[in-house]
């Protein structure tokens, strides 16, 4: 292991509130705790691809970022050193440039890299790994389908601005005596719309680990009106799964807006549909994401000093720990149908649009 003198730090694939939490942690540790130097890496992997992007930060650079939203150091979803695109002559070019960015690195004089990111991210550091890079990750994704970590920062604020609209949302519904639809986001687990759902009092909640029909969707509209609740309120996770009955052109209107109509068609029921969007992915960070994200950093440091490249810090049993990041890529962390979540939702009578309602 190469003595560690300085550290890089990037964030990559889509932002999430607490990526500058973990920032500022790792810049104070590094630096009051080991007195290393740290360099910035914009816009994730991109950034050592043109080193001269880097720069160094200091305390001073990090200070007042804890409340902030987004991410100082910039990201993206499509740097991937190995299979890295351009345009050359109206063509697109796939190149590997990863011997770049490791030289680069060295260059810049980086001896360990913390890598910030979700699946795609880590896959990416575990490949900068495995040709010799000295690099430890730390999970994010507001959507907290990891499956290595318990929970990933960024979540918890998701989830708080989720359930303040579906609040909000609630007292529209009632007046207008209307259906609504709320789309949330969620690309592979329904982790959003199941919690935002249960909190803001949702009375439907359709996810991707779920199959729903419209036609119970609309049945339970039915039964709440037989007994005078003459408004009902949908959470839908973006990644649900329509119905066979539904063409699937999600890419031309947003799947609650797909939903909604069909709602409307079946029930003959007003319906209106706000999609959420990435609203969830901005705004300050909850206590609990600065804390967690705090951690993560802090460890992430601690990591490095540990020489335990490779890894990635997690939290299990609401401890922070550490896991081999080859074990933790690739496997998502669903919502279980028979889980805690759906059986509590379904015992106080929320329904998942996969069952007729009870007469
Ligand atoms: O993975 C996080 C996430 O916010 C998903 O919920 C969503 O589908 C996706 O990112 C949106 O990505 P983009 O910012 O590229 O539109």
């Amino acid at each position: 292991m190469t003595a560690i003198g300085c550290i890089g730090i990037c964030t990559g694939g889509g932002d999430a509130p607490g990526l500058n939490a973990v920032i500022r942690a790792v810049v104070k540790c590094a630096f009051l705790k080991y007195k290393w130097k740290i360099i910035g890496i914009p816009d994730g992997f991109d950034g050592l691809i043109w080193p001269e992007k880097s720069y160094e930060l200091k305390l001073r650079d990090v200070s007042g970022i804890l409340p902030r939203g987004g991410t100082i150091l910039g990201t993206t979803n499509r740097g991937n050193p190995f299979r890295y695109c351009t345009v050359e002559n109206g063509q697109e070019v796939v190149r590997d440039i990863s011997d770049t960015v490791i030289a680069n690195a060295r260059k810049l004089g980086i001896d360990a890299v913390i890598s910030i990111g979700g699946d795609g991210s880590q896959t990416i550091a575990l490949e900068l790994f495995r040709k010799g890079m000295q690099i430890v990750g730390v999970p994010k994704t507001i959507d907290n389908d990891l499956s290595a970590t318990e929970v990933t920062f960024g979540f918890d604020t998701a989830v708080t601005t989720a359930t303040d609209a579906v609040d909000k949302i609630h007292t529209t519904a009632e007046s207008h005596h209307r259906i609504m639809v709320v789309e949330v986001m969620g690309r592979d687990a329904g982790w959003i719309a199941v919690q935002a759902g249960i909190a803001g009092g949702a009375h439907v909640i359709l996810i991707p680990e779920i199959p729903f029909t419209i036609e119970n969707v609309c049945r339970f509209v039915r039964a709440r009106e037989g007994y005078g609740k003459r408004f009902t309120i949908v959470v839908v996770a973006e990644g649900v799964k329509l119905p066979p009955e539904l063409k699937d052109n999600r890419r031309v209107g947003s799947v609650g807006n797909l939903i909604g109509s069909a709602i409307a068609a079946c029930a003959d029921k007003e319906v209106r549909v706000s999609v959420l969007g990435h609203i969830q992915r901005g705004g300050t960070p909850t206590p609990f994401d600065r804390i967690l994200a705090t951690r993560f950093g802090v460890a992430a440091v601690d990591l490095i000093a540990q020489g335990g490249f490779g890894k990635m810090v997690c939290l299990r049993c609401g401890r922070v720990e550490v896991v081999d990041i080859a074990e933790a890529i690739g496997h998502l962390k669903t919502v279980s149908p028979d889980g805690q979540f759906v059986q509590t939702a379904k015992a106080i009578g929320i329904s998942f649009g996969d069952s007729s309602p009870q007469a």
